[in-house]
């Protein structure tokens, strides 16, 4: 394989998996134990929101308690050879990537760690506990405010510019994602159909592992770190 010189990379709950933060869908995931229309949907947060807030608290607690883990450091490697080489693209909510050193993250389905006033439509640092009445800092209004995410009917966030890096880019990963939930399922998709050549680091094969050019399987916490290790190695 040639040296790549335009990497995106788009990473699931998988890449987390090792730090302790539970994955969505696997064997007593998230959604073994909550029911998502209740707390990742709109009409969820309008019907109970504190049963939303006490599910994103539990889960900011979670992650804050949390370290990353090789993988995240290892594409915090890559991103200090490849700089705006790398795109890296989460749908994630955690700050894992951060907390290892990435710089440029691309959080397609938000952030735990922001909340969003659906009153004057700021968005706030947020590291604590959110509650119903919490008063917006900018508008002062409570009962406004929710956890800067994207739920399920909602529009995932810089699609524009993820379609940018993936129409520039020669390589394509996927790591830690169970392909299952669109647009980031259908990713691997638009790489392919320009000619790019696709690989995804895994547990198992995913729901859409059909599409992935080439695959390794393993924790990614041990796969990932050799995976960058060859491609900068290549890159030298
Ligand atoms: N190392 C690598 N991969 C792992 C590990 C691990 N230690 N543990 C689990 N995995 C893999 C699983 O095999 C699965 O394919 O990670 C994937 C996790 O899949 P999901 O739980 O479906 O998480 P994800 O793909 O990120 O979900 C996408 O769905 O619920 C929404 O918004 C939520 O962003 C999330 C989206």
């Amino acid at each position: 394989m040639i040296a790549p010189t335009r990497i995106v990379a788009l990473t699931g709950a998988g890449i987390s998996a090792d730090s302790g933060v539970s994955t969505f869908r696997d064997r007593d995931g998230v959604w073994s134990k909550y029911d998502w229309r209740e707390v990742a949907t709109a009409e969820g947060f309008a019907a109970n929101p504190a049963l939303v807030h006490a599910f994103y608290n539990a889960r900011r607690a979670g992650v804050a308690a949390a370290r990353p883990n090789a993988a995240h450091e290892a594409l915090a490697r890559l991103e200090a050879q490849f700089s705006n080489r790398l795109t890296l693209v989460t749908q994630n909510v955690d700050d894992l990537h951060e907390r290892a050193g990435s710089r440029r993250v691309i959080h397609m389905h938000g952030e735990l760690q922001k909340a969003r006033c659906t009153a004057c439509l700021s968005v706030h640092p947020w590291p604590h506990d959110l509650a119903v009445e919490t008063p917006c800092p900018a508008c002062g209004r409570d009962r406004v405010l929710r956890p800067d995410v994207v739920w399920f009917g909602e529009f995932p966030m810089f699609m524009d510019e993820i379609a940018a890096a993936i129409s520039q880019a020669d390589l394509f990963v996927a790591i830690g994602t169970s392909g299952s939930v669109y647009p980031a399922a259908g990713f691997v998709a638009e790489a392919s159909a320009q000619g790019i050549p696709t690989i995804e680091l895994n547990l198992e094969p995913s729901e859409n592992a059909f599409a992935f050019a080439n695959a390794r399987y393993g924790r990614a916490s041990e796969i990932v770190p050799l995976w960058v290790d060859e491609i900068l190695g290549k890159a030298r």
